[in-house]
């Protein structure tokens, strides 16, 4: 049993604010919850974390339905204790059901929507385990994973699936439920991943699965190919760090995996080159770090492959009124592939009659499975809330792409791509350069954390730079920090700046550097505090800043992003690890995002 609750453990990121564990003891249902994270919990359970406990659930918890106290923990019970649950996702139609099974007699203990399932279980069993999941499900709006035991069976765990991830781990003499992959790499890698409307039924030695509508289903097992290692800390203090550290490898195995003797090719794509010669429109759309990628990777599909591309968010796009024409393209970016919104957003598109590439970092996840092609990200697992390696092998992978429909298009010649190309094989050396001056950022990072807010200020390519640097210094810090385009700080913004104010202006030498000099002297006139992305041998930027991070100029000016992010996300680690910040789990959130 302890080694389910580290196989929780590695889940934390999901969300971690109140946990609980259920499990058969003795014929009786065992069940200890709290809100806080799972050291808590396991300290609270040493007594029973015996070999007694053959069966177990688990959950850690990021609050939709009611606040994260003990009542609200995960798993669930009925009225008799006969039966636990353990849910992620959202039962829209929770307050009906509520209501109903009031009405019948039944009693709640907590605030939350997923206590109505455990309550239909109840409600629908009659001796068959099965038949009471396939009643309840039947009944439920919106999305779920749900885990489920019960004392009248001890040797069965039974699970369900609806737009939320649940994968089962086939181990020896053992078998597993887990929301994603990291918590089961210890005991197996040998995994089928759910498909929505679909439920398992998991013995020591079995694994049964069947439809909505009980219709027997074949598993179809695959192999992981990640190890145990690549979800762990690997001596850093973070993960946050370690995360930041690889990415040179990270656009290293990127660009060897996508180019080969010179050649783009993705394995994954699908589309016909005829589609793709013939793309006008792309639409981009994704949340959070993923969509500032996308963001900046609007900037070089216009400029590369003469489309017209426009970008959104998931949360924003899904609620638009379209208007898509033949051989639109829908890019979605995701690191984690179970993001609500940006699922949501491929729905419709596709629904609307368009086709969706997604650039997903989780194979086997509900967006790589909806979409028309993929490319794979191979940043590996990141357990960071705060997403670093995931964002620039987005971008690494989209100029790669973009370079591949140029070529199509014959957008750019083959030396423009060739070019390129040697200049992005250089780029992991380069980050290695800028990650080498963490030292000079953390003595920046704790000179500057000591200031009220910030306004991050790009242009170009570099105005997705700024809000991603923003982004990333209040998730982990918790700083008030905007990004700006620039040019439009005189329209507002500068009303902020004075003694008090960070300003981080990035301003590499490429087109718009000119324009990037004279809003930092418009900064540097009311007192604001300037800390300068620059490049090496700048001069005129340089003596408007309180104090500079140099990185390696580029011939190709589209590509400085993938070097400005490393240098911002040193600048947010230190400043939060100065203040004192939890860095891989900051309050509030989660990593991954499966509702809306
Ligand atoms: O898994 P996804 O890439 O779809 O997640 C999107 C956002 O939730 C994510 O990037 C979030 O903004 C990060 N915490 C940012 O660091």
């Amino acid at each position: 049993m302890s080694a389910l609750v580290d196989g929780l453990a590695r889940l934390e990121y999901r969300g971690y604010d109140s946990c609980g564990i259920a499990g058969l003891e003795n014929g009786k249902i065992f069940l200890k919850k709290r809100p806080g994270k799972i050291n808590q919990l396991r300290e609270e359970i040493k007594n029973h974390l015996s070999d007694k406990l053959l069966l177990g659930i688990l959950h850690t918890r990021w609050a939709t339905h009611g606040k994260p106290n003990q009542a609200n923990a995960h798993p669930h019970l009925d009225c008799h204790h006969d039966f636990a649950i353990a849910h992620n996702g959202i039962i829209e139609n929770y307050l009906k059901l509520k209501d109903e099974l009031i009405g019948a007699g039944h009693k709640f203990a907590s605030e939350t929507d997923t206590e109505v399932i455990v309550h239909l279980i109840e409600k629908f069993y009659k001796g068959s385990f099965e038949e009471a999941l396939i009643k309840t499900v039947a009944k439920l709006e919106g999305s779920f994973a749900v885990a489920v035991i019960s004392r009248y069976h001890p040797e069965k765990l039974i699970g369900a699936r609806k737009g939320s991830p649940l994968i089962v781990g086939i181990g020896k003499n053992e078998n597993f439920f887990a929301s994603d992959i990291p918590a089961l790499l210890p005991f197996t890698k040998k995994v089928i991943y759910l498909n929505d409307g679909e439920i398992a039924v998991l013995t020591r030695n079995n694994v049964n699965i069947f439809s909505f509508s009980a219709k027997p289903l074949k598993s179809r097992i695959e192999k992981v190919k990640l190890k145990a290692e690549d979800a762990q800390k690997k001596g850093y203090e973070h993960f946050m760090l370690k995360e930041i550290n690889e990415q040179p490898e990270v656009l290293k195995k990127t660009f060897s995996l996508y180019c080969k003797n010179n050649k783009l090719n993705f394995p994954d794509l699908s589309f016909r080159p005829s589609y793709l010669k013939n793309i006008k429109k792309i639409f981009i759309t994704a949340c959070g770090t993923a969509y500032h990628a996308g963001y900046v990777a609007k900037y070089f599909l216009e400029q590369y492959c003469g489309v017209d591309a426009e970008i959104d968010t998931s949360s924003e796009f899904r609620y638009r009124k379209l208007n898509i024409k033949q051989g639109d393209l829908l890019i979605t970016i995701s690191q984690s592939g179970e993001t609500a919104d940006t699922l949501a957003a491929v729905r419709e598109f596709r629904r609307k009659g368009g086709k969706a590439l997604s650039i997903c970092n989780v194979l086997g996840s509900s967006l790589v499975k909806e979409s028309d092609g993929l490319i794979y990200t191979l940043a590996g697992p990141e357990i960071g809330v705060a997403s670093t390696k995931a964002y620039t092998a987005q971008i690494f992978s989209l100029y790669l792409f973009a370079l591949y429909l140029a070529g199509i298009k014959k957008s750019l010649t083959k030396n423009q791509i060739q070019a390129t190309l040697n200049e992005l094989s250089k780029i992991a050396d380069y980050q290695k350069e800028i990650l080498d001056k963490c030292v000079q950022v953390q003595r920046i990072a704790n000179k500057f954390s000591k200031l009220g807010s910030f306004l991050f200020l790009g242009r170009g390519i570099n105005y997705p730079s700024a809000l991603e640097g923003a982004l990333k210094l209040k998730e982990i810090s918790y700083i008030p920090a905007e990004g700006y385009p620039a040019g439009e700080m005189k329209h507002g913004p500068i009303a902020l700046i004075d003694e008090y104010r960070a300003v981080v202006c990035i301003a590499p030498r490429d087109n718009l550097y000119e324009k990037m000099v004279s809003n930092m002297q418009e900064v540097k006139a009311r007192r604001g505090n300037v800390f300068g992305i620059l490049n090496y041998g700048d001069k005129e930027a340089s003596l408007l800043a309180d104090e500079v991070i140099h990185i390696p100029h580029l011939k190709n000016q589209f590509l400085s992003p993938l070097l400005v992010a490393v240098a911002l996300q040193l600048f947010a680690y230190y400043a939060a690890k100065h203040i004192g910040c939890d860095i891989d789990q900051p309050r509030n959130l989660a990593k991954s995002v499966t509702v809306e």
